[in-house]
Protein backbone atom coordinates (compact mmCIF):
# COMPACT_ATOMS: atom_id res chain seq x y z
CA UNK A 1 0.00 0.00 0.00
CA UNK A 2 1.43 3.61 -0.90
CA UNK A 3 2.07 5.87 2.12
CA UNK A 4 -0.20 8.53 2.71
CA UNK A 5 1.15 11.59 2.37
CA UNK A 6 0.53 14.64 5.35
CA UNK A 7 0.62 18.17 4.39
CA UNK A 8 1.56 20.69 7.33
CA UNK A 9 1.63 23.96 7.40
CA UNK A 10 2.01 26.51 10.42
CA UNK A 11 2.67 30.98 11.08
CA UNK A 12 5.05 31.57 13.65
CA UNK A 13 2.15 30.85 16.38
CA UNK A 14 2.34 26.76 15.31
CA UNK A 15 5.72 26.45 14.36
CA UNK A 16 7.27 24.58 17.52
CA UNK A 17 3.89 22.27 17.16
CA UNK A 18 4.28 21.69 13.70
CA UNK A 19 7.93 20.52 14.54
CA UNK A 20 6.90 17.97 17.05
CA UNK A 21 4.25 17.03 15.18
CA UNK A 22 5.95 16.71 11.78
CA UNK A 23 8.13 13.34 14.21
CA UNK A 24 4.52 11.99 15.08
CA UNK A 25 3.79 12.07 11.58
CA UNK A 26 7.20 10.06 10.57
CA UNK A 27 6.71 7.73 13.60
CA UNK A 28 3.15 6.63 12.24
CA UNK A 29 4.34 5.74 9.34
CA UNK A 30 3.42 9.24 7.27
CA UNK A 31 5.19 10.93 4.47
CA UNK A 32 5.64 14.92 5.57
CA UNK A 33 4.67 16.79 3.44
CA UNK A 34 6.30 20.58 5.04
CA UNK A 35 5.16 23.84 3.37
CA UNK A 36 6.31 25.96 6.01
CA UNK A 37 6.64 28.41 8.13
CA UNK A 38 10.59 27.65 8.53
CA UNK A 39 10.82 29.34 11.84
CA UNK A 40 9.49 31.76 14.39
CA UNK A 41 9.63 34.70 12.58
CA UNK A 42 6.38 36.66 12.56
CA UNK A 43 4.43 35.67 9.05
CA UNK A 44 1.22 36.24 7.85
CA UNK A 45 -1.05 32.94 8.42
CA UNK A 46 -3.24 32.99 5.05
CA UNK A 47 -0.33 32.40 3.08
CA UNK A 48 0.39 29.10 4.99
CA UNK A 49 -3.74 27.89 4.62
CA UNK A 50 -3.30 28.98 0.77
CA UNK A 51 -0.19 26.84 0.56
CA UNK A 52 -2.35 23.50 2.22
CA UNK A 53 -5.63 24.76 -0.20
CA UNK A 54 -2.97 24.56 -3.20
CA UNK A 55 -1.50 21.00 -1.86
CA UNK A 56 -4.42 19.72 -1.74
CA UNK A 57 -5.68 20.61 -4.70
CA UNK A 58 -3.23 19.53 -6.39
CA UNK A 59 -3.02 15.90 -4.95
CA UNK A 60 0.26 16.18 -3.43
CA UNK A 61 -1.95 15.71 -0.30
CA UNK A 62 -5.10 14.06 0.56
CA UNK A 63 -5.59 15.49 4.07
CA UNK A 64 -3.38 17.64 6.12
CA UNK A 65 -2.83 19.50 9.18
CA UNK A 66 -2.77 23.55 10.61
CA UNK A 67 -1.10 25.37 13.16
CA UNK A 68 -1.22 29.39 14.23
CA UNK A 69 -1.83 30.70 17.51
CA UNK A 70 -5.16 30.09 17.95
CA UNK A 71 -6.17 28.31 14.71
CA UNK A 72 -8.90 30.41 14.75
CA UNK A 73 -7.21 32.71 11.54
CA UNK A 74 -5.67 29.65 9.78
CA UNK A 75 -9.06 27.81 9.94
CA UNK A 76 -11.39 30.88 8.24
CA UNK A 77 -8.31 31.12 5.80
CA UNK A 78 -8.49 27.44 4.63
CA UNK A 79 -12.23 27.43 4.75
CA UNK A 80 -12.47 30.05 2.06
CA UNK A 81 -11.46 27.21 -0.44
CA UNK A 82 -14.33 25.37 -1.43
CA UNK A 83 -12.52 21.56 -1.42
CA UNK A 84 -10.91 22.65 2.12
CA UNK A 85 -13.12 21.27 4.99
CA UNK A 86 -10.48 22.37 7.83
CA UNK A 87 -11.65 21.66 11.56
CA UNK A 88 -10.15 23.47 14.54
CA UNK A 89 -10.65 21.05 17.04
CA UNK A 90 -9.23 21.44 20.89
CA UNK A 91 -10.16 17.83 22.07
CA UNK A 92 -10.02 14.22 21.00
CA UNK A 93 -14.03 14.30 21.17
CA UNK A 94 -14.02 17.07 18.15
CA UNK A 95 -11.21 15.73 16.32
CA UNK A 96 -13.05 12.45 16.33
CA UNK A 97 -16.40 13.91 15.13
CA UNK A 98 -14.98 16.06 12.25
CA UNK A 99 -14.04 12.83 10.29
CA UNK A 100 -16.58 10.88 11.38
CA UNK A 101 -19.77 13.20 10.92
CA UNK A 102 -17.48 16.27 8.90
CA UNK A 103 -15.14 14.03 6.59
CA UNK A 104 -12.64 17.30 7.59
CA UNK A 105 -9.60 17.30 5.34
CA UNK A 106 -7.52 19.23 7.60
CA UNK A 107 -7.19 19.11 11.10
CA UNK A 108 -6.48 22.83 12.82
CA UNK A 109 -4.81 23.12 15.70
CA UNK A 110 -4.07 26.40 18.32
CA UNK A 111 -0.47 26.10 19.12
CA UNK A 112 -1.25 28.90 21.94
CA UNK A 113 -4.20 27.38 22.96
CA UNK A 114 -3.49 23.83 23.37
CA UNK A 115 -1.46 21.65 25.24
CA UNK A 116 1.14 19.97 22.85
CA UNK A 117 -0.46 16.73 24.69
CA UNK A 118 -3.55 17.50 23.72
CA UNK A 119 -2.95 18.30 20.08
CA UNK A 120 -0.66 14.74 19.99
CA UNK A 121 -3.57 12.98 20.63
CA UNK A 122 -5.96 15.05 18.38
CA UNK A 123 -3.69 14.24 15.58
CA UNK A 124 -3.51 10.41 16.77
CA UNK A 125 -7.80 10.49 16.45
CA UNK A 126 -7.89 12.98 13.08
CA UNK A 127 -5.84 9.86 11.57
CA UNK A 128 -7.34 7.16 12.75
CA UNK A 129 -11.01 7.78 12.28
CA UNK A 130 -13.19 7.38 9.15
CA UNK A 131 -16.24 9.46 7.58
CA UNK A 132 -19.32 7.67 8.36
CA UNK A 133 -21.19 8.81 5.11
CA UNK A 134 -25.06 8.90 4.79
CA UNK A 135 -27.02 11.88 5.81
CA UNK A 136 -23.26 13.26 6.79
CA UNK A 137 -22.45 13.29 3.23
CA UNK A 138 -25.95 14.96 2.57
CA UNK A 139 -24.86 17.48 4.85
CA UNK A 140 -21.27 17.88 3.20
CA UNK A 141 -23.18 17.91 -0.19
CA UNK A 142 -24.85 20.97 0.89
CA UNK A 143 -22.28 22.51 1.82
CA UNK A 144 -20.87 22.14 -1.61
C1 LIG B 1 -0.25 35.61 15.23
O1 LIG B 1 0.20 36.50 16.17
C2 LIG B 1 -1.67 35.18 15.54
O2 LIG B 1 -2.55 36.23 15.34
C3 LIG B 1 -2.05 33.98 14.71
O3 LIG B 1 -1.16 32.94 14.96
C4 LIG B 1 -3.43 33.42 14.96
O4 LIG B 1 -3.67 33.24 16.32
C5 LIG B 1 -4.53 34.08 14.26
O5 LIG B 1 -5.69 33.69 14.31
Amino acid sequence: MPIEVIAIASDHGGFDFKEILKVDLKNFGYEVLDLGCDNDSSVDYPNYANKMAEAIAGGNALRGVLVCGSGIGISISANRHKHIRAALVHNTLTAKLCREHNNANVLVLGGRTTSIKVAKDCLKVFLDTGFEGGRHQDRIDIIS
